[in-house]
């Protein structure tokens, strides 16, 4: 059993509007008093300044769904992780599936986006997760390790400092959600994989991520190694992410 706080942290994805966010997130606001994790919503970069605002003085913390691996610079419609800083954002998740897929970030540069967050104060977020195709053909602690390695190789000590987030690919935005037994079976393969890395693996959050909603979370937030959820959908209602918070104690 583990005892450190949970993080639940919602990943809007390229969802909302200056109306919803406003309703989206005085909502959660107003639920999270009792709330005994870490809550934090990502937004798309627009509305970093918006939420910022609206979460001021409250537990609620502020998220952005990506950075760039560069300071600064020629780099066309990226986002440096000090313009992050600016609008007090504390987390960014780096390598999701959908920017693996459509954006075709490698582990290398999925390694650099932590390291370039991490060297601004904001903690990396970094999601690993096998395609259904890697599982079928048993592969699925070969892909999440080479994942991961890639980013404790790249970040030395300061490793410490990340959250891991396991996302099967299968189960993101499906309905089709990993089994507790399932997650909890890869989220040990990481944990180990940390503790080889770092002294402080016991306390680093390791998230689930892929259709989790207010009906399965506390059977994979009961789960030894799972420290807590990556939400997609489901963080998009105020009801259903608050529910999903009350159930993560
Ligand atoms: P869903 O919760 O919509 O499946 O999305 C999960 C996810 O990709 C969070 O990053």
């Amino acid at each position: 059993m583990t005892t450190k706080k949970k993080l639940i942290a919602g990943n809007w994805k390229m969802n909302g509007g200056i109306a919803a966010n406003d309703a989206l997130v005085r909502a959660v606001v107003a639920g999270l008093k009792d709330a005994a994790c870490t809550v934090a919503v990502c937004v798309p970069a627009p509305y970093l300044a918006q939420v910022q605002m609206l979460r001021h003085g409250t537990p609620l913390e502020l998220g952005a769904q990506d950075v760039s691996s560069h300071e600064q610079g020629a780099f066309t419609g990226e986002v440096s992780a000090a313009m992050l800083k600016d609008f007090g954002v504390r987390y960014a998740i780096v390598g999701h599936s959908e920017r693996r897929r459509y954006h075709g970030e490698t582990d290398q540069l999925v390694a650099d986006k932590a390291k370039a967050a991490l060297a601004h104060g904001i903690t990396p977020i970094v999601c690993v997760g096998e395609t259904l195709a890697e599982r079928e053909a048993g592969h699925t602690e070969e892909v999440v390790k080479r994942q991961l390695a890639a980013v404790v190789h790249a970040n030395g000590h300061c490793i410490s400092e990340i959250v891991v987030a396991y996302e099967p690919v299968w189960a993101i935005g499906t309905g089709r959600t990993a089994t507790p037994e399932q997650a909890q079976q890869v989220h040990a393969v990481l944990r180990a994989q940390l503790k080889a890395a770092t002294e402080h693996a016991g306390r680093m959050p390791i998230l689930y991520g892929g259709s989790m909603n207010a009906a399965n979370a506390a059977s994979l937030l009961a789960q030894p190694d799972i420290d807590g959820g990556l939400i997609g959908g489901a963080s998009l209602k105020a009801a259903d992410f608050l529910q999903i918070i009350a159930a993560a104690r």
